[in-house]
């Protein structure tokens, strides 16, 4: 299992507060990550347990993904705190809207690209820039693309979400074409109907949506994580470009 292990390295998550980012978050700090998050929330009390649960260290950054400037001065926080020592980096802040294509607004559709694509392909960028600078041999930038991107959600209004959800998808492979050269790797997961505050407005969908897996049963944020560690660490340094699908 050695090569599972993160011990030593450290992990940036954007959307760690909570939900999916968090219980990534929980699962990187498990196999020994150190951990950094990036939210316009105060995350929730299990992200302050983990520096004593699992011994690493710990720090939340108040980012907003879809300004700049606020996502060049937590990086450079993050710089100062770290030593620029980033290995692993979860681009996970992502928002939805519940909204019909024919009422769609533009300013709908801005904040679902703002922060599900530009958020992600910039701050994908910052990591790999300072990857590069610090001359990790162990990089991986993990995408959290969906399901989402190749199919419609049965029950919600999700054009706008899914066309973000599919551009997450697409800038996958390309990026990792190019960081393969400064040996970091890129992928992207593929949440199927996981509960939580993204999902919670539709306990009647949750319901219905169980149907459609093959489970059973709709998942979990800490279904995500075996697939997260399995992407960070040295287990999967033979995979990237590529997708897992944590669906059910
Ligand atoms: N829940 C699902 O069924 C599901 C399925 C597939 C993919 N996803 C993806 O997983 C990711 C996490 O979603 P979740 O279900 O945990 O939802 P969530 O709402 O619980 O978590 C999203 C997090 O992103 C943060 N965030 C939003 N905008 C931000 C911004 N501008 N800057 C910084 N942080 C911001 C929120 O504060 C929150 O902590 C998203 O990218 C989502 O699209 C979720």
């Amino acid at each position: 299992m050695s090569r599972f292990s993160l011990a030593g390295r450290t992990a940036l998550v954007t959307g760690g507060a909570r939900g999916c980012g968090l219980a990534m978050a929980e699962g990187l700090a498990e196999a020994g990550a150190n951990i950094a998050i990036f939210d316009m929330i105060e995350p929730e009390p299990a992200f302050s347990e983990l520096a004593t649960k699992y011994k690493v260290k710990t720090v939340f950054y108040r980012v907003d993904v879809t300004s700049s400037e606020s996502l060049s001065d937590g990086f450079a926080e993050f710089e100062r705190d770290y030593g620029g020592a980033l290995d692993i980096c979860v681009p996970c802040a992502g928002v939805n809207k519940n909204v019909k294509l024919l009422d769609t607004t533009p300013e709908d559709f801005d904040r679902l690209i703002n922060v599900n694509i530009k958020g992600a392909y910039f701050t994908m960028q910052h990591a790999a820039n300072m990857m590069i600078k610090n001359n990790t041999t162990k990089g991986s930038i993990i995408l959290v693309a969906s399901i989402a991107a190749s199919r419609a959600v049965r029950g919600q209004y999700s054009s706008a979400y899914c066309a973000t959800k599919g551009a997450v998808r697409a800038m996958c492979a390309p990026a990792a074409v190019e960081l393969a050269e400064y040996s970091i790797r890129v992928n992207t997961i593929s949440p199927g109907y996981i509960k939580t505050e993204m999902t919670a407005p539709f306990p009647h969908l949750l319901e219905s949506w169980k149907s459609e897996v093959i489970n059973n049963r709709i998942g979990m944020p800490d279904d995500i994580r075996g697939a997260c560690i399995f992407l960070a660490s040295d287990a999967s340094s033979y995979m990237t470009g590529n997708d897992i699908a944590v669906d059910g």
